[in-house]
């Protein structure tokens, strides 16, 4: 039997089916320190993570390995270069969390446009007395300016909910999607700092890449309304955390909503400073039928590839298609 090493805590139910056709080694417990996710990856033929750090390290690291599967569309953690050096495939699990993803966006943007969590905290603190007319004042969403950043999948998921609020949407992309998309979603496509001057509301949906690095930072943020929000539901790194938390603190843009850090689950303690940010640790796509959905298709993907079960061979979702079939290097 090939041997698998599954980094993450998952459904249970998930392991038993992997047990059909691997001998696996399920770390139960929290995060694998690197070196220990060195040597239980080292004899193993597949890995499913979620996160996990596989770099040209440990790739060398484990010589029989042919194939990552990561529970998360995102793929950063993995270094494809180094894949395709070592002819090790890797997977992720794209569109099955698109829509909770979308909806956990507005859930946040809204939240920080209309001071949910920070009157909530104010509220338990037991500081509520009287109504007050000013009381936690924020910004409409109905008829405002949406400004999406990344339109892929789940930017398009995002912006499609926008109509429902009778919002313009402007968006920024690394190419423009296609004209029909555009017209479904009635967006227009402009300039980052076009986007940044114009919208009320800047959403953030876009893969991290170094070329991503601080997307937003001071100088970006500079550029944003004093009325502004800010939603990161993208990947840490691609905000200047820092910078923005300077931002909230002078109030040069009203407030924020954030889902993923600058390394996470270590916070900026800036952040944590500032009454004005939704913070949440990384769950836009935790709902139970999605999170489901994510561990299926990682399986899926992760038997496929190692050449078991009816897609044997044919894994859903390849990052780097052209290594399948290569002998491992
Ligand atoms: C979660 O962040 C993902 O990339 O799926």
């Amino acid at each position: 039997m090939q041997k698998i090493l599954v980094a993450r805590s998952i459904f249970p139910d998930v392991i038993d089916r992997l047990k059909q056709y691997f001998d696996v080694d399920w770390n139960q417990g929290d995060a694998l320190p690197a070196d220990e996710l060195k040597r239980r990856i080292a004899d193993k033929d597949g890995a499913l993570t979620a996160g996990e750090m596989i770099d040209a390290g440990v790739l060398a690291a484990a010589p029989r390995l042919r194939v990552v599967s990561n529970m998360a569309v995102g793929y950063n953690n993995f270094d494809m270069a180094a894949f395709n050096a070592a002819n090790v495939l890797g997977t992720n699990t794209p569109d099955v969390l698109n829509e909770s993803t979308a909806d956990f966006g507005w859930a946040l943007m809204m939240a920080a446009a209309r001071r949910i969590a920070e009157s909530e905290h104010w509220l338990r603190a037991g500081r509520w007395q009287k109504w007050s007319y000013d009381g936690f004042l924020g910004s409409d969403l109905y008829g405002s300016t949406l400004g999406v950043i990344g339109m892929g999948r789940i930017g398009q998921a995002l912006a499609r909910r926008a109509k429902g609020f009778n919002m313009r949407v402007i968006y920024h992309n690394r190419s423009r999607v296609e004209p029909q998309i555009e017209a479904e979603l009635n967006a227009e496509y402009v300039s980052k700092q076009d986007l940044l001057r114009r919208a009320d509301h800047v959403v953030l949906v876009l893969p991290y890449t170094k070329e991503n690095h601080h997307t937003i930072g001071a100088a970006e943020l500079a550029l944003m309304k004093p009325s502004a929000t800010l939603t990161n539901i993208a990947r840490g790194g691609i905000v200047d955390d820092a910078a923005l938390a300077e931002a909230l603190r002078e109030k040069r843009i009203a407030s924020a909503g954030l889902d993923v850090f600058e390394g996470e689950p270590n916070l900026n303690p800036a952040l944590l400073g500032v009454p004005n940010v939704v913070l949440t640790p990384h769950i836009a796509s935790a709902t139970e039928a999605t999170r489901r959905a994510m561990a299926d298709l990682a399986a899926d993907n992760l038997i496929a590839a190692l050449g078991e079960g009816p897609r044997a061979g044919q894994p859903p979702n390849p990052i780097n298609p052209d290594v399948i079939g290569r002998a491992r290097s």
